[in-house]
């Protein structure tokens, strides 16, 4: 059933190309999206004003990673919400908003409420989610699958990679109808979105690196994740499954909030990794990155940088450089996250935890 891995977890990760090529299968043909599911009349696509995206874990870290995608390609204003936050405090939520719920399972108690809720106040509901038939997608107005598989690890990897290329396909399809894109423009994306699955198998082909960092480290007791724009959700996603499987102390942080706090915690042999962005962006992020590995590295740091093929800028602070393929700066976290998520299921088989069933909890949360 494992596949001849260690662990439903291992698997899981491997089996991310595939995954990710199952999420967009069948869904873009002659540079036109496709998205049959998506039941919700265009002429009221077209008049939204507000996308609010509610989840919770690892669902709502995929969240944060498609704002900036959904921002930039349909400049619509998103937000991202804990779902559980979101349905206590009287969010604005009108007929002109559009919810995402994002799910893996479809039966999280807090997301399902988060979604009455904005059904009350007349919004319409789209839910990202894997599991066919579950309460969430039934309660929605339309739902987007994953079509990653059934994952069995409590940790969720490849529904977030999946989460991501749904979510992905989603703001594409909202571009397409709202008249955002040129035709020429929209058939790039989705040629990039294509060539992902073999990028993602490149990362994978390199897992050996990361497996025998995690093996060094299975000692540490804290780790400390830095990332800037689409960083930032990757160094969350990063840490949290850092915490649930490995029972390691560990938080993310957006790297420009360093200065602001957190740089105290920084001394020596303190592990951290850094998810650097692409020295191939428009801004100056990159250069900005690269001087907080600087500044951490000076105070005694262990830095565990995660850097684009060919980014040399990097290796003068770097104790260890994972590189990921190159690709468009919105699609790096499909690649990104990847090393961390090995390096946590790894460090928890060292240390010889249950990886796919860890202490207090559970694959669905299905009370509030
Ligand atoms: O089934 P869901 O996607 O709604 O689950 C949400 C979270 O409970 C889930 O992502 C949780 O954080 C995972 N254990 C993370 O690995």
């Amino acid at each position: 059933q494992k596949g001849g891995y260690p662990s439903f977890m291992a698997k899981e990760i491997h089996e991310q190309a595939s995954a990710v090529a199952d999420t967009l299968r069948g869904r873009m043909e002659n540079g036109r999206l496709h998205l049959d599911e998506m039941k919700i009349d265009p002429a009221l696509l077209r008049s939204i004003d507000k996308i609010v995206v509610v989840a919770c874990g690892t669902a709502a870290n995929a969240g944060s990673v498609v704002k900036y995608a959904i921002e930039h390609w349909c400049r619509i204003p998103v937000e991202v919400e804990l779902a559980h936050e979101f349905r206590y405090r009287d969010p604005v939520v009108t007929e002109k908003t559009l919810v995402i719920a994002i799910s893996q399972s479809g039966e999280t108690m807090d997301t399902l409420m988060a979604v009455r809720h904005a059904k009350e106040q007349g919004a319409k509901v789209v839910a990202i989610c894997n599991t066919r038939g579950s309460t969430i997608p039934r309660e929605s107005d339309a739902a987007l699958y994953l079509n990653v598989g059934p994952e069995i690890a409590v940790a969720s990897t490849k529904a977030y990679l999946g989460q991501i290329g749904a979510c992905y396909l989603l703001g594409l399809y909202l571009a397409q109808e709202r008249g955002n894109f040129f035709p020429e423009e929209i058939a790039e994306i989705m040629h990039d979105l294509e060539g992902l699955p073999d990028k993602v198998q490149a990362v994978l082909d390199n897992a050996a690196q990361v497996e025998q960092l995690a093996h060094d480290m299975a000692d540490a007791t804290s780790v400390l994740f830095l990332g800037r724009h689409v960083g930032y959700p990757t160094a969350m996603e990063g840490a949290l499954k850092l915490k649930e499987i490995a029972y390691i102390h560990a938080e993310g942080f957006a790297a420009g909030e360093l200065k602001h706090g957190p740089i105290a915690l920084v001394d020596e042999g303190q592990p951290v990794f850094i998810i650097v962005p692409s020295p191939r962006g428009r801004d100056s992020l990159h250069s900005k990155v690269v001087s907080n590995i600087q500044e951490i590295r000076a105070r005694g740091a262990r830095t565990m940088v995660i850097a684009e093929e060919g980014d040399t800028d990097v290796e003068p602070y770097a104790d260890v450089v994972i590189r990921v393929p190159a690709t468009r700066t919105l699609f790096a976290p499909l690649l990104t996250i990847i090393p961390l998520q090995i390096f946590a299921c790894e460090l928890a088989t060292a240390k010889g935890l249950d990886v796919d069933q860890p202490r207090n909890l559970a694959k669905s949360v299905t009370v509030e």
